[in-house]
């Protein structure tokens, strides 16, 4: 599986691109471990600031290898821990992670889309949760993401009947953040978002990821509690010196260090 480093106004970011085109980028085990391991990599690279995943003009991912587990047993997947270890890899990055998704994305592919902490998609996307058609269920977040995503009623319709939905309907229920008429502007809008993420402090955008995501698993006081104590403690980074300082001498362009 490819990928490349991409470097604009100075600032490092990543795009991985999911390349088995013969099987509409199903996600395979050497799929998924080459994904984690590259994942893995950038998110210990300093020079790093975010990840761009995205697939083919036509399928973002096709969902789990159906072929690979048709013949799985129970005993098989739960003593393997089956997908539990991708999943966990993938959502344990702390760096912005952004999905450009173009054609396909259904069940692990969906899934995928919906680990990323922002989702670009084309019009013509197509999301899916179809597994209730293979005679199973989502098993890499889907029934949880997509719920939280775009509320239970429209999730458990996707979920229970399998039917799939468009880039467009994706944006107007709140999937996908944005909603481009070409699956081109799709991928150069994430690529500009990720070079914007990556030219701000790295100390606070990790901060700023760490807090959003305390959301869905915190109550509000909780959660803003939280959010207040991780405030608090970048008052102890370079970053909080050097930003505001840049504001009152209206300096643009702040050259972070932490
Ligand atoms: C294995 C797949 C695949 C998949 C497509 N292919 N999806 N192989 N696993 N998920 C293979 C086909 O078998 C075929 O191989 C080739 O890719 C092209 O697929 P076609 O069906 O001929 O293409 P097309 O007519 O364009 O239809 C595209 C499609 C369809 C709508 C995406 O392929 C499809 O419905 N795929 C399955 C989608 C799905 O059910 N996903 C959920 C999987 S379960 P050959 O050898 O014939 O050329 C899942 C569980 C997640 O994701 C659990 C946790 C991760």
């Amino acid at each position: 599986m490819p990928y490349f480093i991409s470097k604009t106004n100075g600032c490092h970011f990543e795009s991985v691109t999911l390349n088995r085109p013969k099987a509409r980028n199903a996600l395979c085990t050497p799929l998924f471990r080459e994904l984690n391991a590259a994942l893995q990599r950038f998110d210990q690279d300093p020079e790093i600031g975010a990840t761009v995943i995205t697939g083919s003009n036509s399928a973002f991912a096709a969902g789990a290898d159906i072929k690979e587990m048709k013949d799985l047993t129970f005993s098989d997947a739960y003593t393997t821990d089956f997908i539990e270890l991708w999943s966990a890899q993938t959502t344990a990055i702390k760096k912005p992670i952004i999905s450009a998704v173009n054609g396909y994305a259904l069940g692990g592919g969906c899934e995928l889309a919906m680990m990323a902490d922002i989702l670009y998609c084309s019009s013509s996307a197509t999301f899916g949760q179809p597994e209730i058609k293979l005679g199973i269920i989502p098993g890499a977040g889907g029934s949880q993401r997509l719920t939280r995503a775009i509320g239970k009623s429209r999730a458990m319709e996707m979920i229970l009947t399998g039917r799939s939905i468009s880039g467009t309907q994706a944006g107007e229920w709140g999937l996908a953040a944005r909603v481009f008429e070409s699956s081109e502007k799709c991928l150069e809008a994430a690529l500009d978002t990720a070079a914007e993420i990556s030219s701000k402090s790295k100390v606070a955008v990790k901060a700023a990821k760490e807090v959003v995501n305390k959301s869905q698993e915190l109550g509000l006081r909780d959660g803003v509690e939280y959010e207040r104590r991780v405030f608090h403690s970048l008052f102890g980074s370079q970053d909080q010196k050097i930003g505001m300082k840049a504001f009152v001498e209206k300096n643009q362009n702040p050259a972070w260090t932490d």
